[in-house]
């Protein structure tokens, strides 16, 4: 009869083993990716070195880039990772964008929205957890709007002027993330598709942010998340009346699983469907 330590131990050091030679690939993966680069014909040939990428260093046990530290600097850096986001660069801390990606690896969701981000932060952590978790996608909606439009909250005008293909393309997460530039309401209107996990960081008025609720709450799926940024801001920013802890406030009377995490100012906000 086998002794199950004995196989235990022989199964983990045959995965030792497939994590090294799959480590080795990976480097020679690496080395190409910038020979190709560097010879400007990178774009021709990223996706056939990515299916090969898939093929031969699909690594054989959970494992995730997201929580090194050059990986979680740029992600904060490029993405624009702020401190409402709870993030620390040097230490390469992700903040509430940790909270996010392990959420989505417990949930393993096939679709996920996220409304509203200056500059992706919250998507590109939302878009990594589909790469590891090897299936989902996300659609992110942002309406584009400048500090001199009316109800920008916080927007910068950023993806009106930005490719958002290729602004994602630099974490290698492009083929996990559908960017739409338009405000909520028209994407809810033109879009039937359900989801496993919402986000929602858009419009910070009352009368915004419960407008986003009341349409996306029938597209969340039974189990699946939703969650509010910035639940605890209150007082007057340049768009108006801050709205979020208000709304939030509202929702304790109707459901009974609702989580509040609140930290110096910001705040998340989750709620989970029955
Ligand atoms: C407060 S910023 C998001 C900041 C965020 N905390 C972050 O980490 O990036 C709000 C974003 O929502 C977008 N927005 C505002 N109203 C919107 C709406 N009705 N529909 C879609 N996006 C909207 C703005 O363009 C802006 O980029």
């Amino acid at each position: 009869m086998n002794n199950p330590n004995t196989s235990l131990v022989s199964q983990m050091l045959s995965n030792r083993k497939k994590e090294i030679v799959y480590g080795k690939y990976e480097r020679e993966v690496a080395l190409a990716k910038q020979f190709f680069k560097y010879l400007g014909v990178y774009g021709l040939l990223a996706s056939g070195l990515r299916s090969l990428e898939k093929r031969i260093i699909k690594p054989p046990l959970f494992r995730s880039e997201l929580v090194k530290l050059p990986m979680a600097n740029f992600l904060i850096n490029w993405f624009g990772g702020n401190i409402g986001q709870e993030t620390d660069a040097n230490s390469g801390f992700l903040g509430f964008g940790l909270l996010h990606y392990t959420l989505i690896n417990l949930l393993k969701p096939d679709r996920i929205l996220c409304i509203g981000s200056q500059k992706g932060y919250i998507p590109a952590v939302c878009a990594m957890a589909c790469r590891d978790n090897g299936k989902g996608i996300v659609d992110f909606v942002d309406a584009g709007k400048n500090e001199h439009e009316s109800n920008s909250w916080g927007g910068i005008g950023f993806w009106k002027k930005t490719s958002p293909k290729k602004h994602f393309s630099l974490a290698d997460i492009e083929m996990y993330i559908n960017t739409y530039v338009m405000d909520s309401e028209q994407f809810a209107e033109a879009s039937k598709k359900t989801y496993g996990y919402i986000y929602i960081d858009g419009d910070h008025s009352f009368k915004g942010v419960s407008r986003d609720y009341s349409m996306f709450w029938p597209k969340l799926e039974k189990g699946g998340i939703m969650c509010f940024h910035d639940i605890t801001l209150k007082g007057k920013a340049n768009s108006g009346e801050y709205g979020v802890w208000k709304l939030w406030k509202q929702l304790e009377t109707k459901h009974n699983h609702k989580i509040s995490i609140i930290l110096r100012q910001n705040g998340i906000g989750i709620l989970q469907k029955k």
